[in-house]
């Protein structure tokens, strides 16, 4: 966040001469109301647009198992003589690579990595690589591992360059640390036969697990994250961090489900699985998308541990996507019986065991084996995503009850399925009610036309029943689907009303989260990257003004300029932090002309100090790209006050937040 202390441009940004009539935001700032739950404002994590394999998860090795089908070798160019042998030492991994001697020193033999479009590089830091091999004949054979630019005009493609001497007929790990003098942006990994006078090797070695991780992760975990992706998730301040989506859950078929017991464990067993976004858009098809789940549910649980959220994980209600599957398809629906669901009532259970359960008990071992002996005490768990009709409820209940029965302290999230109105929402709304979930997901991926709609969707909201959980959405404008400032505005718009309603609305994460820019599916998406830059869109900047913001309880506030249905205007919320003593009041002007406001703080005598922090939508197409991320960025500054009063010019497009102490 850009903190500017232009305490003189500011406060002429803010209170320009205007002609237009004074509107009145009214906050009665002795009447704290309603909890802003911490769980408000956080994260939905989908492995969709390359957002794990090739983004978060920081190996830069694509297929380090040689188990990418149909062709083992996908993402590797082998040269000499290799071959894929499939005994290998990680039964759920089994395949490997065999390379053997072409017999003549000058003939080589080995095999190359174009990484996830590339591998990334940067100048002075250090690689961790790691493989597994073994000499099958017992005579030691030298690997040379290179990282090197295809591409380049210089004299050598390879810039580093280690060996490793392989001595063992029994597999062992193998580890080097290989330091790059330069940045690169679309580097490969180079591994091949060799002898150390420089001619090709003589003998066999193969070779399995084939890793290349950044020594510098996110809190330096060798099984990491990518820092600078990470530290992006910890400074949104999110307060749950809903994983691992989305349609993954679902998967294509029940057997392409996201399974998270395939997820534990040591890396190299983890068995892979297809990514359902490989092929869910034929217009935006990548045949080498995979999961490795590298990145599985210790990490994420670990990961929101480190960020302070929340975890929410969502399961598998017994149900593959609905979209792609008959309703009378027998093999994409588990049957509704206690016994046909068996598998997925052991899957919540165990989850819960493995999250919370004690260190000696089956899955509490597995994390404590993991290194986390201590319990992540998880709160909430999410069942099901996106589904509707009797299929899905029938399901729910069964599911559900066994839950409450054995774990009557987890809140339970089920879903109104994938639209935001209609027939099927209602139904949803009725069946979750009945049911008795806790919270229920609502998603919207909607244009500025239906958040102009909805501004006063949840004050009508049943006080008595589920709360809220607005699970996915994001403003994609018509014709428009990107992250320009002209659609985030509306967000931020939508956004006073689900904190003015607090007290129904307890969580809510903006979807995706994660965009690869040679690699998406979907768009608008919160934050971009490659494989060295990323840039925190104009979506993400609102997702962290509120949720740096959220305050602690709710203040009752009136607004003389709240726009009708469909019509644009000033929006507001207003919350206290009963921690910091602050009152935050959040204004969105989503018109074309600049507004006066004045903000009264009822109940106060005087306000001695108000801090801004502005976001300006103003330019309609403006967009921060990995090119040029800081296009849009929030602007501090202050702003005096008279009395309990804060007279402001609110310029068109403007989000701004105003933060008094008395
Ligand atoms: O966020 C992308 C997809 O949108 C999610 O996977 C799904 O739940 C929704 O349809």
């Amino acid at each position: 966040m850009k903190i500017r202390h232009l305490l003189l441009g500011a406060s002429l940004a803010l209170t320009l001469p205007t002609a237009a009539q004074e509107n009145i935001i009214t906050v009665q700032a002795d009447k704290p109301g309603a909890a802003v739950e911490p769980t408000m404002y956080g994260i939905f994590f989908e492995d969709i647009n390359y957002a794990a394999d090739g983004g978060l998860y920081a190996e830069l090795v694509k297929n380090r198992s040689f188990e990418f089908q149909p062709d083992p070798l996908t993402g590797w160019q082998a040269f000499g003589k290799v071959s894929i042998k499939d005994d290998g030492p990680f039964p759920r991994n089994p395949h490997y690579a065999r390379l053997e001697t072409m017999g003549h020193g000058d003939w080589w033999t080995g095999l190359v990595n174009e990484g996830f479009f590339g591998i990334g590089l940067k100048e002075g830091h250090e690689y961790r690589l790691s493989l597994y091999a073994r000499v099958p004949d017992g005579k030691t054979q030298m690997l040379r591992a290179q990282l090197i630019d295809p591409y380049t005009d210089k004299e050598k493609q390879e810039f580093v360059s280690k060996d490793i001497k392989v001595m063992s007929s029994e597999w062992k790990k193998y580890t080097v640390i290989l330091k790059s003098p330069e940045t690169i942006e679309k580097a490969q990994l180079r591994l091949f036969l060799c002898e150390t006078n420089g001619k090709s090797g003589k003998g066999t070695c193969d070779v399995e697990h084939v890793s290349l991780f950044p020594v510098d992760t996110w809190n330096g975990h060798e099984n990491g994250l990518r820092r600078d992706l990470a530290q992006a998730l910890y400074d949104m301040h999110p307060g749950v961090l809903r994983f691992p989506g989305g349609c993954i859950v679902e998967g294509v078929t029940l057997e392409n489900r996201y399974s998270w017991k395939n997820s534990v464990g040591p890396v190299e067993n983890r068995p892979l699985n297809k990514n359902r976004w490989e092929s869910t858009f034929t217009y935006r098809y990548y045949p080498d998308y995979f999961q490795s789940y590298g990145l599985g549910f210790y990490e994420f649980f670990l990961l929101s541990e480190e960020i302070g959220a929340e975890p929410l994980p969502i399961v598998n209600v017994g149900m593959a996507c609905q979209y792609q599957n008959k309703k009378d398809d027998k093999k994409a629906y588990a049957e509704a019986t206690e016994e046909g669901l068996k598998e997925y009532i052991d899957d919540c259970l165990d989850l819960i065991e493995f999250a919370n359960g004690d260190s000696t008990s089956t899955w509490g071992k597995v994390r404590a084996e993991m290194g986390h002996p201590e319990p992540f005490n998880m709160k909430f768990l999410g069942i099901g995503n996106e589904q509707w009709e009797d299929l899905y409820y029938e399901r729910l209940e069964i599911v559900m009850n066994a839950v409450r029965k054995a774990h009557p302290e987890i809140k339970v999230v089920g879903t109104s399925g994938p639209d935001a109105e209609g027939k099927e929402f209602d139904h949803g709304w009725v069946a979750m009610k009945k049911l008795g979930a806790d919270l229920v997901d609502e998603h919207f991926y909607r244009p500025i036309s239906w958040f102009k709609n909805e501004w006063n969707r949840y004050d009508e909201y049943d006080r008595k029943g589920p709360k809220v959980f607005a699970g996915e959405y994001a403003c994609h404008d018509k014709g428009k689907k990107y992250n320009h400032a002209g659609a985030t505005i509306y967000e931020a718009a939508f956004m006073t009303g689900l904190e003015r309603n607090a007290d129904v609305v307890h969580m809510a994460t903006y979807a995706p989260l994660f965009a690869h820019v040679d690699g998406w599916q979907w768009r608008p998406d919160a934050i971009w990257f490659d494989n060295l830059h990323m840039a925190k869109t104009a979506s993400y900047y609102v997702q962290a003004m509120f949720a740096h913001n959220k305050g602690t309880n709710v203040l009752p506030v009136t607004n003389t300029a709240f726009p009708l249905k469909g019509e644009d205007g000033l929006l507001a919320s207003a919350v206290w932090d009963k921690e910091t003593g602050e009152y935050i009041v959040k204004v969105v002007n989503t018109t074309d002309s600049t507004m006066q406001v004045s903000i009264k703080l009822d109940g106060l005598k005087s306000i001695s100090h108000v801090g801004t922090i502005t976001l300006d939508c103003s330019d309609y197409n403006a967009e921060n790209t990995v090119e040029d991320p800081n296009v849009i960025e929030p602007d501090e500054s202050t702003i005096a006050a008279k009395g309990n009063v804060i007279n402001a010019a609110i310029r068109p497009k403007n989000f701004v937040v105003f933060k008094a102490r008395k």
